[in-house]
């Protein structure tokens, strides 16, 4: 009989080795992404998002954007020529949690900010229809009576930090100042305005 034939016939010991070989693939696979510094390095320039920008990305998560719009543009011609910048690794390490998504309803938002005007954003939010006819997009007037609360800023920032977002100790202290009496809309907006907008992300592809 051949050795594998052995292994074959015993279910206890094939188990044994398909386990070896998983578990051997798996690390080969996942341990490496853990030493690759392009992964864990953030890219030139990039900074933490200030306080109303944060309160806008949190604005962002509550009303779903990211369940229509993706914020990774893959490195294929057709996105590039599109967006920008392929999306890099290096962009996201103080993105807790990351907005990449996979649903594109809507196009991708990773380049958008600079692309259109304060003004064509908050007619686009009021009612996509008004500046996009044919817009399937969902309106979102509330946004511009409510107030950002600023109690709950600083300790957002306190929380990054201890996840490794560099906010300095004034940051965090001029947060609920900066914040104060900001509407939702704006906060939004400013947002979306810094998305992808790093001098090395505009650079030549
Ligand atoms: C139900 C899916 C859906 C949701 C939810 C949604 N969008 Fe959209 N969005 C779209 C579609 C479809 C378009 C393309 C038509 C248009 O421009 O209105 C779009 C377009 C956009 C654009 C213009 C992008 C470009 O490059 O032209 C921006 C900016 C945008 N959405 C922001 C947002 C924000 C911010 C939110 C959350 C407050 C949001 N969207 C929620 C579907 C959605």
């Amino acid at each position: 009989m051949k050795n594998h034939d052995i292994v074959e016939k015993n279910i206890g010991l094939m188990l044994f080795f398909v386990i070896i070989a998983i578990s051997f693939g798996g690390l080969v696979e996942i341990v490496p992404q853990f030493f690759l510094k392009e992964t864990t390095t953030p890219i030139e320039g990039l900074k933490p998002l200030k306080a109303v920008e944060l309160e806008g990305r949190d604005i962002y998560i509550r009303e779903g954007c990211h369940v229509c719009h993706t914020q990774m543009v893959r490195p294929l011609r057709a996105e590039v020529e599109r967006y920008g910048h392929y999306s890099v690794a290096g962009e996201s390490v103080y993105e807790h949690p990351f907005l990449w998504g996979s649903k594109r309803t809507g196009p991708d938002l990773a380049r958008v900010g600079g692309r259109y005007s304060d003004v064509w954003h908050r007619a686009h939010l009021y009612n996509p229809r008004n500046v996009v006819p044919a817009s399937n997009m969902p309106s979102f007037p509330w946004l511009f009576d409510a107030i950002v609360d600023g109690e709950q800023t600083p300790k957002k920032m306190r929380a990054l930090r201890t996840v490794g977002v560099p906010y300095t100790d004034e940051d965090i202290a001029g947060a609920e100042a900066a914040v104060e009496g900001v509407t939702e809309i704006d906060a939004l907006v400013a947002y979306l305005q810094q998305l992808g907008t790093l001098p090395i992300l505009q650079q030549k592809r």
